[in-house]
């Protein structure tokens, strides 16, 4: 692996609309993120992915833009953008904003052209299917639930392809002028001082053409798009023509949002000279996932979690440098998700932030993690605003699941959970907006805040700040960051434990992924505790007791 310049940093995620609200409208702000700029360099952030921020009728929050070359005004301006890079970089953090360019906005100009003149320019610019029988058109099923077709506006006898929202109508990635306009746009960013992006969606820009039908997986007839990915082939000409025309002249960092790769191509995507300098590791996100909907999904064991995580490893490693995750906007709270129900506190957060944080690779840190945000309750769809699981719910119950179940599966999975306002204090609103703010707090902040977890020494946000402090120290980051990755106790039950092994020095990290305590054999003599989320541990010559959801980081001989 070629040694660049993101190896050694950490990561942070940020929502825009649920950070920090400068003007009290209940929208989270680009002057509200400046505002907090000292917060992140002090929490150990170095680059900062932007959720988007373009102009926008956020159907999707914000992943439908309209217009990429300016800021929505409920986010603020361009100025505040060239402020927020300034600010930034003063402080030696980068930012990153989120390229969503598999798709735009049905109200993005190009759309508005395409459904004016379907034969002109900019009808090539989309994939639009002229029919009178809508039933010859290929089955695949959007992600958000519903055909991939929908009419073009004023043509009834045009269709157009969305594989997300019908207001995110695909871009024809196989036109030559479109890539070209997306490049310059790309390099417009770039120019401007943009230090990289995060590739949404990405794999998909490239479809299993022509267009064909595949066994209905569900009640609906319809096929997931999952069918199609797995046959399309030659993404990495467009993905290489990208990186060769924006990225790399710019040296720029990339993180791709990459589901359903096929093992054979990381090379490419990931490798020296991949296509982008990282991208998530989702084995663990996509566990226990059902074809047919949230309600017959899996849940995931700390066994399993481990698992995935050693799997990912053992395939990434060998290849590039993969991003690591427990959370995201589209995702539930890692601290909900991965701890096992009831069993989370403080302690167990922090065991599971040890032992995610210093596995190879990139570590992200997604808003409110830092804190121990958890998932959100709810009594009524009506408080749901994620489409992806207002879609989830109807198919639920279509199923036969009960409301209350349902609720409960949206509980669990819904992307809601993650977007609730930050909680910054036990303010009204936890001190986000003096507004309304745009969707529910999570009324745990009474509890679970910065200004509470600030000066407290044992709270989740400062061991969050050592996490960070211990893979910089100058002693170790060599280590945790290129030093290899090797399993130890890899088939102990409710144990994650893993070497980071570097030129003249072993660390071990060693988490207890349950209530009741642990003791484990010790491979070696240990030099130094580095690292604990409890007290102790108790040490013998041999073996080691953890108690209940208890991490170590040690150095051993
Ligand atoms: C990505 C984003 C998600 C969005 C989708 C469509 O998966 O993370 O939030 O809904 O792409 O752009
Ligand atoms: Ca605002």
């Amino acid at each position: 692996m070629i040694k660049q310049w993101w190896n050694k940093k950490v990561a942070y995620q940020i929502y825009p609309k649920s950070f920090c609200d400068s003007n009290d409208d209940g929208i989270g702000d680009l002057q509200g993120i400046i505002s907090k700029l000292d917060y992140l360099k002090d929490l150990g952030a170095d680059i900062v992915w932007l959720s988007p921020i373009y102009v926008s009728p956020l159907a999707d929050q914000g992943y439908d833009i309209a217009d990429y070359y300016n800021i929505d005004p409920r986010f603020g301006t361009m100025d505040d953008m060239d402020q927020l890079l300034k600010e930034a970089h003063k402080r030696d953090i980068r930012i990153l904003m989120d390229l969503v360019v598999n798709h735009c906005s049905d109200e993005h100009e190009w759309f508005r052209k395409a459904a004016e003149d379907p034969d002109g320019k900019y009808g090539k610019f989309f994939y639009l299917e002229r029919t009178d029988d809508p039933s010859s058109l290929c089955n695949w099923r959007s992600y958000f639930g519903g055909s991939v077709w929908d009419k073009l506006p004023g043509h009834d006898d045009i269709y157009y392809l969305h594989v997300f929202h019908k207001k995110q109508p695909d871009l024809n990635w196989e036109n030559p002028e479109l890539r070209e306009e997306i490049y310059s746009m790309i390099n417009w960013w770039l120019d401007k001082g943009l230090d990289g992006f995060r590739l949404d969606a990405i794999i998909n820009i490239k479809k299993a053409l022509p267009f064909r039908n595949y066994p209905a997986d569900r009640d609906d007839n319809l096929a997931s798009c999952t069918h199609m990915l797995h046959d399309a082939s030659g993404i990495g000409e467009f993905l290489g023509e990208m990186r060769d025309r924006c990225f790399k002249p710019h040296n720029a960092f990339t993180v791709g949002e990459v589901f359903n790769q096929k093992d054979e191509d990381l090379p490419d995507f990931i490798g020296d000279n991949g296509y982008f300098s990282s991208m998530y590791d989702f084995s663990e996100t996509v566990f226990g996932q059902s074809q047919k909907g949230w309600q017959e999904n899996r849940d995931i064991t700390p066994d399993d979690y481990r698992d995935c995580v050693f799997s990912a490893q053992r395939k990434f490693n060998q290849v590039g440098f993969v991003s690591n995750i427990i959370e995201n906007h589209d995702e539930p709270r890692g601290a909900s998700r991965y701890i096992p129900e009831g069993d989370q506190s403080p302690v167990s957060k922090k065991m599971l932030a040890t032992a995610y944080f210093f596995v190879k690779g990139l570590p992200w840190i997604y808003q409110g993690q830092e804190l121990g945000m958890e998932n959100i309750k709810i009594s009524s769809i009506d408080e749901v605003d994620d489409i992806s699981s207002i879609d989830s719910y109807k198919v639920a119950l279509s199923q036969g699941v009960s409301e209350a179940d349902a609720l409960h599966m949206i509980e669990k999975y819904g992307r809601d959970n993650a977007r609730t306002p930050f909680q910054w204090s036990a303010a009204e609103h936890a001190g986000f907006t003096r507004g309304t703010p745009w969707l529910r707090v999570n009324p745990n902040y009474t509890e679970i805040n910065l200004e509470n977890e600030k000066d407290d020494p044992d709270s989740v946000y400062n061991y969050y700040r050592r996490l960070t402090r211990l893979r910089k120290s100058e002693k170790y980051s060599d280590t945790f960051v290129y030093g290899s990755l090797i399993p130890y106790l890899a088939d102990m039950h409710n144990v994650m434990s893993y070497f980071r092994k570097g030129n003249d020095q072993t660390l071990l990290i060693m988490a207890n992924y349950q209530s009741g305590p642990q003791r484990l054999p010790l491979p070696g003599k240990v030099i130094n505790v580095l690292l604990t989320n409890t007290t102790g541990p108790e040490i013998t010559d041999n073996e080691i007791r953890l108690d209940g959801y208890q991490a170590v980081v040690l150095e051993i001989e």
